[in-house]
């Protein structure tokens, strides 16, 4: 049989294909694919490429309560007789054990692998692009969309998604009027396209275009805030236009609706966007009411489990501005044993030892007013943090520590010379304006 763009895949009933096509459909526009995956597991459980699927989405999720789901599809997989699959089937079947054993970085280039040889395989396409975000890997982000591109139709019905992946690249790439132009056609050729919507807004936030990114989320908010897994991710955007144009109390509402709340599903990928839009307010001292609280309630589900980097960064983010030093101090603890014993060939290892660790130092330093300490973290680091993943919005973060660290100790050649450097990217920026006057007032 073949698969919605044409390609060989082994399965035994048209109606487990049928299912597979939608869910694939589906996670091109972050449609929750899970019951759909349980339902076609069921109907077909030795069916290989569904079993793969499964893998992949519960990684992900960058959670490892969720990492069992992957094995357990690797098990299956590993009890089904491969003889009848064909080469492509099987080289995902290696990338999936080479990504559940968390070398992140092999996994990708095998994605990239099977992208060479099947430009059409839209799975491999779809985790790739995850993988590069999760490497912070800019560079191949845009690059591997472009050099599937010219295999793919236009006129197909999924072409448009492709766009927004490729828009996206192009953002981190540093390309933001490409970028923008990219994701626009991609959300005109699918409003519902939530991960093109997410392009837009970085491609307009990168060229300050606060005023018209924010109308342009309230416009599409429609589209973005129901039935897909990015609700909170799209949210922080249009809280971070809301920020920029001094909106905070609308700010704050879309924290409180869309972002995180009390007894929330812990989700690590929703509680890093609550962290990121929590941070920017605890910097610039504003009022956090409970939240702090209610977050760090929700991280301390999640935040003992060493498995992205990136995400315990955002954990102590919470621990931080709730001023819980005992659940900082114990993370930083658990963080410093792993990078001495941890193994290297999980990619995890070298983004906890390299950034992961000093960044989260940096942050609890800050929540104490240690601010040398900060700044002595980060300066080393303030130009690869990439390597823990993220994008340029989300990163920015980290960037906001140091230079209000530098504000805070009174160090006005470094305040200035930070506050330059982001002026010359964004110089309308009110942010980066308030941060200039308060450099410059540095006695
Ligand atoms: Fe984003």
């Amino acid at each position: 049989m073949k698969d919605l763009t044409g390609l060989e895949i082994t399965v035994h009933n048209q109606t487990t294909l049928d299912l597979y096509n939608t869910v694939i459909a589906d996670l091109c526009r972050f449609k929750n694919p899970v019951p759909i995956t349980i339902a076609m597991l069921e109907a077909e459980p030795d069916f290989v490429m569904g079993q793969v699927f499964n893998g992949h989405i519960n990684l992900w999720t960058t959670d490892r309560d969720d990492l069992q789901w992957s094995l357990d599809s690797l098990q299956r997989i590993a009890r089904i007789d491969s003889s009848g699959l064909n080469t492509r089937e099987k080289m995902h079947v290696a990338a999936l054990q080479t990504w559940a054993a968390g070398d992140l970085a092999k996994a990708a280039i095998q994605l990239d692998e099977i992208l060479i040889e099947y430009p059409l395989d839209i799975l491999a396409l779809l985790s790739g692009h995850q993988l590069d975000f999760f490497l912070g890997d800019a560079a191949n982000l845009r690059g591997r969309v472009y050099r599937v591109l010219p295999a793919w139709d236009k006129e197909h019905p999924l072409y448009g998604y492709l766009l927004g992946m490729l828009s996206f690249g192009q953002e981190e790439a540093g390309h933001y009027e490409q970028a923008e132009m990219s994701a626009r056609e991609a959300v005109e050729r699918n409003p519902q396209d939530v991960w093109g919507i997410h392009a837009v807004a970085h491609a307009l936030e990168m060229q300050n275009k606060y005023e018209q990114g924010a109308r342009f989320m309230q416009t599409y908010q429609q589209h973005w805030q129901n039935d897909n897994v990015m609700v909170s991710h799209n949210a922080i955007h249009h809280g971070l236009f809301l920020l920029e144009t001094g909106e905070l109390n609308k700010a704050i509402a879309v924290y409180d609706n869309l972002v995180h709340w009390a007894d929330i599903d812990p989700i690590p990928m929703a509680l890093v966007d609550a962290s990121s839009v929590l941070w920017r307010l605890y910097l610039e001292d504003e009022a956090l009411g409970n939240r702090a609280q209610t977050l760090t309630d929700s991280w301390k589900q999640k935040s003992d489990q060493l498995f992205y980097s990136f995400n315990d960064a955002h954990a102590i983010i919470a621990f931080a501005a709730n001023n819980d030093a005992q659940a900082a101090q114990t993370l930083i603890a658990e963080l410093t044993d792993y990078v001495a014993s941890g193994d290297p060939s999980v990619t995890n290892h070298g983004m906890s030892l390299h950034t992961g660790l000093p960044v989260c130092e940096a942050i609890f330093a800050f929540s104490q007013g240690d601010y040398n300490t900060t700044i002595e973290k980060l300066m080393p680091i303030k130009n690869t943090t990439a390597q823990f993943g993220g994008s340029h919005a989300q990163r920015d973060i980290f960037a906001r520590t140091l230079l209000e660290a530098a504000l805070r100790a009174g160090n006005k050649n470094l305040a200035l010379a930070l506050v330059n450097e982001r002026l010359m990217a964004r110089p309308h920026s009110p942010y980066n304006q308030k941060k200039w006057q308060q450099a410059l007032a540095i006695h």
